[in-house]
């Protein structure tokens, strides 16, 4: 052994620690399980993106519409920040005031309703509103009051 300095001179010999890791096995299990568990949530959705909701406004009702017609109540743009604002004001103006009409952006009058318009041309809910809202993960409880005008809806009524 050779000599070792430390803070008592050249004297004191060099101390003898065994260098070992305790526990190995057990260790090694616990870090496995802990990657494991820890990483699974990465591991199975690596590669899985969730596509962009693609809402469809390919409804017979919009077919039919004049190609310059063929437009919202208000402009697309705004309609995707700010149509659930809209369905509220309507709602208040009309359960409030009973003012069942809305003067469009573009001077057009327009019945403010949700069955009887929105839904008059997007007949097809689960293709358009659904779409996002899954997306985004919300659930809008109109429609438990409100119909939402689906054309299967309609069909599986009028039998
Ligand atoms: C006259 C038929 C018609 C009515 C009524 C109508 N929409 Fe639309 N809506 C359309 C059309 C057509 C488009 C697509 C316009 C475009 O492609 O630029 C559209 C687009 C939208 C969009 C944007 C979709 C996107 O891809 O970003 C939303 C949201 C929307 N409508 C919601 C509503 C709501 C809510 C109502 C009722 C307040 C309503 N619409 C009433 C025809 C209508
Ligand atoms: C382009 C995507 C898109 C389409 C199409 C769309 N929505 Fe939405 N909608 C959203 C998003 C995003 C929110 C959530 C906004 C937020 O939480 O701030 C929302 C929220 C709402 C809300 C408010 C819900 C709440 O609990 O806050 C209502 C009501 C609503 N949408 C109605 C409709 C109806 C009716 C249609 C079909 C005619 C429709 N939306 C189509 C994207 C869309
Ligand atoms: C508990 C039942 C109920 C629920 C849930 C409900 N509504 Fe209504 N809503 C009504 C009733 C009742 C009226 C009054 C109907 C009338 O006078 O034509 C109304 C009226 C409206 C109107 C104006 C009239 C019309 O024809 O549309 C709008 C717009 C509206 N609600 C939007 C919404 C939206 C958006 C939601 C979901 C966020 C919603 N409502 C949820 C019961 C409900």
């Amino acid at each position: 052994m050779a000599d070792y300095k430390n803070e008592f001179g050249w004297f004191a010999p060099k101390p003898t620690v065994e260098k070992k890791i305790y526990n190995l096995t057990a260790v090694a299990v616990g870090l496995g399980i802990f990657l494991v568990v820890f990483g699974a949530p990465v591991l199975l959705n690596m590669g899985k993106v969730h596509p962009v909701p693609q809402p469809s406004v390919d409804t017979p009702a919009i077919q039919k519409l004049a190609e310059k017609e063929r437009q919202c109540v208000e402009p697309t743009e705004w309609m995707r920040a700010n149509h659930m604002q809209l369905l509220w004001d309507w709602r208040e103006q009309v359960v409030r005031t009973g003012e069942r009409y809305y003067t469009t952006s573009r001077g057009k009058k327009v019945l403010a309703s949700l069955s009887n318009n929105c839904m008059e041309c997007h007949t097809n809910k689960s293709q358009f509103c659904d779409q996002c809202h899954n997306y985004v993960a919300v659930a809008p409880n109109c429609w438990g009051c409100h119909l939402p005008k689906e054309q299967n809806v309609a069909k599986a009524e009028g039998k």
